[in-house]
């Protein structure tokens, strides 16, 4: 059976109780912090750094850190999360000229690297890294902001990414973000996605728990 797992991302937490609020997920059966990080320049919004993961580290928090850079440059930034305790540290291939070299950097600092793909952007980018990757994050909305809607046609693009990570004979996680709910994990699930990353889908609900037991509930059920 599939190991599927679930990340909520924070950036739709209440950040005045950021501690409290990872902390009602992960009590309530989620398996990974999606962290959003933007940088007012590869996208438009700013959100948080490498203090915030610190703090989360330090508040107690030990599920794994699932660091999403949409930021540009790069290098500097994967060398501060690591030391704040990232577990992936994933980005997005556009924003770096060395793709190859800023893997080796996140691995260097003890990190398990990703790739981003953005809903236009070719599968071609990731193909030649899958040996060195942990994680694929597959976008499914345009990256800058939450509570957007599900790209429908990224669904075809997730068959053929796992498709590619199965002919890679590497266990990388497909791990899809933007506008992931209830009502739609299951068919995400049917087309190859085992991590699903959801801010509005899950911290814009009342019951943090009622929404984590319908999710698995429906992925239960294929
Ligand atoms: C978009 C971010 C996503 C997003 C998820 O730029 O990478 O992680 O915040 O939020 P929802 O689930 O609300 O689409
Ligand atoms: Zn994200």
């Amino acid at each position: 059976m599939t190991d599927y797992k679930i990340a909520p991302s924070i950036l739709s937490a209440d950040f005045a109780r950021l501690g409290e609020e990872v902390d009602a997920v992960l009590n309530a059966g989620a398996d990974i912090v999606h962290f959003d990080v933007m940088d007012n320049h590869y996208v438009p919004d700013l959100t948080f750094g490498p203090i915030i993961c610190e703090a989360l580290r330090n508040y107690g928090v030990e599920a794994p850190i699932d660091v999403h850079l949409m930021v540009k440059p790069i290098d500097e930034l994967i060398i501060s999360f690591a030391k704040a305790g990232a577990t992936y540290i994933s980005f997005h291939p556009e924003a770096t000229e060395d793709i190859d070299q800023a893997i080796q950097l996140i691995k260097d600092h003890g990190c398990k690297p990703g790739l981003a793909v953005n809903p236009d952007t070719s599968l071609n980018y990731i193909k030649s890294c899958l040996k060195q990757i942990d994680l694929i994050i597959m976008m499914s909305v345009n990256p800058g902001l939450a509570g957007q809607n599900f790209i429908p046609k990224v669904l075809q693009k997730l068959e053929q990414a796992r498709e590619l990570i199965t002919q890679s004979g590497k266990e990388i996680l497909l791990e899809i973000d933007g506008g992931v709910k209830v009502n739609n994990i299951q068919e995400i699930a049917r087309h190859g996605a085992n991590v699903f990353v959801s801010g509005s889908g899950i911290f814009g609900t009342e019951n943090y728990q009622e929404t984590i037991d319908h999710m698995r509930q429906e992925l239960l059920a294929l």
